[in-house]
């Protein structure tokens, strides 16, 4: 098997649920910590073996593709000051050229189409997605550790986690066929099924190994739930000929498209930092939580 070299980043919904934060900052800028969520996506990625990037834009995500440029202005100003560390910093961030690729979806209409949009550009048999706005807070790198598990003769694979029965419509739904611990064999999906239809509690999270075959059922893929053009309406399609596999990643995630999830993963990552662990605590004792 040929090793996955291509993650594509879908980066161009309106984050509506964030709003008005979301209005002129991509929701994929909005910073855990101190690090914006596309970055972290980014890290994640390359732990994992990724070497071409390809991110799905739209209008008013240009600070994406600044996030990952050079700075010149910046840099000078950081070099002539000595400030070597903070050189370093954003140094390290940058994608070498032709390692980036930026593309746009014109209109939101769904994450399926936004994957869609790349198709022209993935080459390999099997390229990974992830989206940035589900953070995983985990000792492996949650693709890294799907890189590893992920069999080509199992279909497509998806990271899955299990939910309350009453989340389960927030979520892509497996029914499962075979539960082997960290790993399931689906024989269905649904998109955000009514709590009371949906299969199992085990949900999809944003984090995928496809199948290039993906891009033909997109093409013809019909919006689905919310109106949109859904992926896991295109991976359903795909398993009675390819299969489908659910993977349990070891880690917590954070929903960062919702001010929960995103306060959360705020307080989860400095408590993780043994520099801010501390000040988190003294924080929780003034505030008497
Ligand atoms: P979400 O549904 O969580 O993002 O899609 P959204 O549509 O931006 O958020 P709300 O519901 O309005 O608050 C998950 C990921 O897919 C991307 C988003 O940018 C996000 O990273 N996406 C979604 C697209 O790139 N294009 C789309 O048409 C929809």
């Amino acid at each position: 098997m040929r090793p996955i070299k291509t993650c594509i980043f879908p980066v161009a919904g309106l984050g509506s649920r964030f709003l008005p934060a979301t209005k002129s900052i991509p929701k994929e800028m909005m910073v855990v910590v101190d690090k914006p969520l596309i970055q972290y996506a980014v890290e994640e990625a390359k732990a994992a073996g990724i070497e071409r990037f390809i991110f799905v834009t739209s209008q008013g995500k240009a600070a994406i593709e600044d996030h990952f440029d050079s700075c010149p202005t910046l840099e000078a100003a950081l070099r002539a000051r000595g400030k070597e560390q903070e050189l370093s910093l954003i140094e390290n961030i940058k994608l070498s050229p032709g390692q980036a690729i930026y593309i746009r979806q014109q209109a939101p209409l769904g994450l399926g189409h936004a994957v869609l949009c790349a198709q022209e550009l993935v080459n390999e048999d099997a390229f990974a997605v992830i989206l940035a706005d589900d953070l995983v807070l985990a000792e492996k790198p949650c693709l890294q550790q799907m890189v590893k598990v992920y069999k080509p003769n199992e279909g497509n694979m998806v990271g899955v986690m299990d939910v309350p029965y009453e989340h389960t419509n927030r979520y892509g739904i497996l029914k499962v066929s075979q539960d082997r611990d960290k790993k399931v064999l689906a024989e269905d999906v649904v998109e955000k099924p009514a709590v009371d239809k949906a299969p199992s509690q085990i949900a999809v999270i944003g984090r995928y190994i496809l199948n290039k075959k993906i891009f033909q059922h997109l093409r013809t893929q019909q919006p689905g739930a919310g109106g949109e053009i859904q992926l896991t309406d295109a991976i359903q399609k795909m398993i009675s000929s390819d299969g489908l596999c659910g993977f349990r990643f070891q880690g917590q995630r954070f929903d960062c498209g919702t001010k929960e999830g995103w306060l959360e993963a705020n307080m989860a990552f400095a408590y993780a930092d043994p520099e801010l662990q501390g000040h988190l605590k003294a924080i929780f004792k003034r505030y008497s939580f």
